[in-house]
């Protein structure tokens, strides 16, 4: 899940990745369901992470390739997934000899500012006909979480932009038109999540996915502005001792037109 660009840059520290924030993953198996892999066929999985949607591809009997930016999270997967494929690349700029039938990509685009050129390499690894299908986060994905770190960190003087991309369904699915896609299946829907480590699960979320969107505050403020933010959405978001993120998915299906 993590193409990481020089946009947005975030430490991914693996092993609470898949310890604390395993539902990541766990969620993305509805997004192989719609993907369908079949024996044999070619897979790209986009923005890997750790490997395991990739190796729950594999097990199906396709011939999966792993692609992330991250080396730490490549290096894990290999470790893990001996006999799985895993290459370290970007995103936006990647090409293999051989093509794909599908791409498949869960809880990693939204890192990526330049979707351009993100379409535009899936398009190359892809066979005419070829499928596109991916999850990521849709217009007004946690939406409370950013307001909420955007108002404490005013409050001490701070600026503070969302570093991810949210489309709308009739944004992304005209850029993909732009890249020579016909979008078959688009679908946007509120995904509350439950995040791991009850009364902490808030601050251990910011502290694996907000370094980038925490870039303004200075190191030293951070937990305050932490707490801060705690407290503006504990009233609505923390519910039996577990906090819940407002999450909405884009989740879409697209086919290659290229000849
Ligand atoms: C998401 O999967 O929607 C997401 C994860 C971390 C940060 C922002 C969004």
């Amino acid at each position: 899940m993590s193409p990481r660009s020089d946009d947005g840059p975030n430490d991914w520290d693996t092993s609470t990745y898949d310890e604390d924030h395993s539902f990541v993953f766990e969620y993305g198996e509805a997004v192989v369901d719609l993907l369908a892999p079949q024996p044999d066929e070619r897979v790209l999985d986009l923005g890997c992470g750790t490997g395991h949607l990739t190796a729950r591809i594999a097990s199906t009997g396709a011939d999966v390739v792993g692609l992330d930016a991250s080396l730490e999270m490549i290096d894990e997967a290999r470790e893990t997934y001996p006999d799985v494929r895993f290459v370290h690349a970007d995103a936006r700029d990647f090409d293999f000899e051989e093509p794909f039938d599908a791409v498949f990509s869960n809880a990693a685009l939204h890192w990526i500012a330049d979707q351009d050129a993100v379409l535009e390499s899936v398009a190359r690894a892809l066979r005419p006909g070829g499928r596109f299908v991916a999850e990521l986060g849709g217009a007004g994905n946690v939406q409370a979480i950013v307001d909420a770190v955007r108002e404490a960190a005013k409050d001490r003087g701070y600026e503070v932009e969302s570093p991810w991309y949210f489309p709308t369904i009739g944004e992304y699915a005209s850029r993909l038109e732009r890249h020579g896609f016909e979008v078959r299946e688009a679908t946007l829907f509120d995904r509350p999540t439950e995040l791991d480590g009850g009364a902490d699960g808030l601050a251990s979320w910011l502290e694996m996915f907000g370094d980038s969107l925490l870039s303004a505050v200075p190191d030293a403020e951070r937990p305050a502005v932490v707490a801060d933010v705690a407290d503006r959405l504990r009233e609505e978001h923390l519910v039996a001792g577990t906090w819940i993120a407002d999450y909405r998915r884009l989740r879409i299906r697209a086919v290659s037109t290229q000849s």
